[in-house]
């Protein structure tokens, strides 16, 4: 049976340009909501290798165990990576913001992740061959920013969520890590990239300068090699020092 790499959030920005690169010498299934973006993206990939399309809004929780589980079985196919760059972000006060503000992001940004998870973990759907799972996170995960709070918490619970499972799928090889990038130029950010005098002001924040979709596509081809074959469990911060400085 042939094995894919599933990417959600691969109609665009940083799940985009890991698909593009994984599809040189790796089966796909794109994920996103909107099937033309995905075609186009398909286009864009290599075609040494086998391209499926898995259409799903991921805010629909209850649909998601069922339409994976179907696709799998339709396809004849197994996956042996899963790379989770779904995402979605609103800034927004706290006060102002609602119930479904709360839900969307973390059924988009968490419980998706889980669910996910727990179809292609069960040897009946996916018999034993994954071997990785790699969540894309956020640097804000351990931090803290303005009106970023309910998407804060959705990737520190994404974090979390990584940290046990790393344990609990250790004894099959499975490995479990976080990637947890700073600001990247994509449609999600381009409202702040879009704007000159912000986007001046932040990249004085950033001791080697803002990073692109490339920089985190990079570290994902490590943690799915043999070469990261004794990581997991890990948060792998990429946002060229921005965390750690404290400059004046
Ligand atoms: N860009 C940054 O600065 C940055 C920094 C830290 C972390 N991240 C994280 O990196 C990941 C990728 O972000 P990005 O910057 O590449 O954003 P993006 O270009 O906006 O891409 C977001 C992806 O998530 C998908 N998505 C959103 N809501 C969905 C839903 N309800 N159902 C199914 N798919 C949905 C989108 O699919 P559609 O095309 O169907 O909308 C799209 O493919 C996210 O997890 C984000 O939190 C980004």
């Amino acid at each position: 049976m042939k094995t894919f790499t599933l990417i959600t959030g691969s109609s665009s920005g940083i799940g985009q340009n890991i698909a593009i690169k994984l599809s040189s010498y790796k089966n796909i299934i794109l994920h996103g909501r909107d099937r033309s973006k995905l075609e186009k993206v398909k286009m864009m990939c290599s075609n040494d290798n086998e391209i499926l399309i898995w259409e799903n809004d991921l805010k629909k929780i209850e649909e998601i165990e069922n339409s994976l589980s179907n696709f799998i079985r339709d396809n004849n196919i197994l996956i042996n990576t899963f790379i989770h760059s779904a995402g979605y972000m609103k800034m927004l006060p706290f006060k102002m913001s609602s119930f479904s503000l709360i839900q969307e992001t973390l059924n988009v940004n968490l419980i998706s992740a889980m669910l996910i998870s727990k179809i292609i973990t069960n040897k009946k759907i996916n018999n034993l061959d994954l071997s990785c799972i790699i969540f894309i996170s956020s640097n804000i995960s351990n931090f803290g920013a303005k009106a970023l709070s309910i998407y804060g918490a959705s990737k520190s619970a994404l974090d979390g969520f990584m940290r046990g499972l790393a344990i609990e799928l250790s004894s099959r090889k499975i490995r479990v890590n976080s990637i947890l990038p700073g600001g990247i130029k994509t449609p999600m950010t381009e409202n702040i990239y879009n704007d000159s005098e912000l986007i001046s002001r932040i990249e004085l924040q950033y001791p080697l300068g803002l990073g692109e979709s490339n920089d985190i596509s990079n570290l994902v081809e490590f943690l799915i090699s043999d070469n990261s074959r004794w990581i997991t469990g890990q948060q792998f911060v990429i946002d060229g020092g921005r965390t750690i400085n404290i400059s004046g």
